[in-house]
């Protein structure tokens, strides 16, 4: 009996942190073999190199770099490269994470080869279409043999689509197994000092979803909002490379009065995350960890495919109204901010529950 070729694929920011648990267990059994693609979606060192670095990612088996374009082209170039690859390589199941580009167009090509796809964080959803993660997560969750989910939302949407239940595997959240590997590693940086912060006494803020920062009115407004707090305590703004490009083209360089930065490597991230007064964001991800990091988690967006960092977490969506950022953030200032808890099964051991199952459901089949 041979070991199972599991092909695994990450190919920007947010794929890198889930990806890292997985390889750590695919590589420690002997019962498998895996073979790592990065496809190039995001290529800088801060964006792509240094969290394999800080995460100790084995190096690729293979680079597709693809790199930046329009959705059709960054998802056809991953499809046409990666359809090649997995030819050659032929692996017995394909592992996708996330829900960005690299993901749909990684699960395309192996379905389409009757290659089945295993999908961690299946299941989400903000019930937005115009997010292109949605339409990436409902398509990859169609045509995906196994569907990892993170929390129990994710199971009832499967099943509102017609998914069999025998598909659905609720393991928690391989992006929290990484911020508790590595939370004790992270706090013992000098990034606090290094930016001259103290603990609790900053908010941190990420902005780079195309809603919130392609249209100049909205984005004027936001950092508006954002400079009026800054007045107050500091708000610390590592710089995504699209809102760098959009403060250029839409703003005419104008750039917003904050503690802005180049974009952090993981662990100095987690560091500013976990000593923060106060998160700002309208990613995904940090709606995560701040819940389990128990940091007040203001959401810049008008809904939340994560539904239980708010009925559980720290997370509150506001939206992308001033008055409404304001009102919340003071109350998080004076200290009313949620407490929350750290929903079900979100302990550090969801990729050992995902590699049990597709070693269970594979082993004997290979
Ligand atoms: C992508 C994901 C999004 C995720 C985000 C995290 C999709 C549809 N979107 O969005 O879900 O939250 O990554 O970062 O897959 N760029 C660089 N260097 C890089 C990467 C990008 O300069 O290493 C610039 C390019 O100008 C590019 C722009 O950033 O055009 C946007 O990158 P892209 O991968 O298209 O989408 P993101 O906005 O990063």
């Amino acid at each position: 009996m041979g070991a199972i070729r599991v092909l695994a694929v990450a190919g920007a920011r947010p794929n890198f942190m889930k990806i890292a648990p997985l390889m750590r267990e695919l590589c420690a059994r002997p019962g498998f073999t895996p073979f790592l693609v990065h496809t190039g979606q995001h290529y800088d060192a801060a964006m792509s190199e240094s969290f394999f670095r800080d995460l100790g990612i084995p190096e690729p088996d293979a680079n597709l770099g693809v790199g930046s374009g329009s959705h059709a082209e960054q998802t056809g170039h991953v499809l046409i490269k990666i359809e090649a690859l997995l030819q050659e390589q032929q692996p017995d199941v394909v592992l996708v994470v996330g829900d960005v580009n690299s993901t749909l167009a990684a699960t395309l090509a192996a379905v389409k080869l009757q290659i089945p796809v295993a999908h961690v964080e299946a299941g989400l959803r903000s019930g937005d279409r115009e997010m292109p993660e949605e339409l990436n997560r409902i398509l990859t969750d169609a045509v995906s043999t196994w569907l990892f989910t993170t929390e129990e939302a994710g199971d009832r949407n499967l099943e509102r689509e017609g998914v069999a239940a025998e598909r659905i595997h609720c393991v928690g959240n391989v992006m929290i197994d990484t911020v508790f590997s590595n939370l004790e590693r992270a706090r013992k940086l000098d990034t606090l000092s290094r930016l001259d912060l103290e603990a609790g006494g900053y908010a941190l803020l990420t902005l780079h979803r195309p809603s919130n920062v392609d249209d100049a009115t909205k984005l004027r407004a936001l950092f508006g909002a954002l400079e009026t707090i800054h007045r107050e305590i500091p708000v610390v703004f590592p710089v995504h490379p699209r809102t760098t490009a959009a403060i250029e083209d839409r703003l005419g360089g104008a750039r917003p009065v904050l503690q802005l930065m180049e974009p952090l490597g993981y662990l100095d991230f987690l560091q500013l995350m976990a000593e923060a007064k106060l998160v700002l964001t309208d990613s995904g991800g940090i709606q995560e960890e701040t819940t389990a990091l128990g940091v007040p988690c203001l959401t810049l967006r008008e809904n939340t495919e994560r539904p239980v960092t708010v009925s559980e977490g720290t997370n509150t969506i506001v939206g992308g109204d001033p008055e409404t950022i304001l009102r919340e953030a003071r109350c998080v200032l004076d200290g009313h901010g949620k407490v929350g808890r750290t929903p079900r099964l979100w302990d550090g051991h969801a990729a050992v529950r995902i590699v049990d199952v597709l070693e269970r459901d594979l082993r004997g089949r290979v």
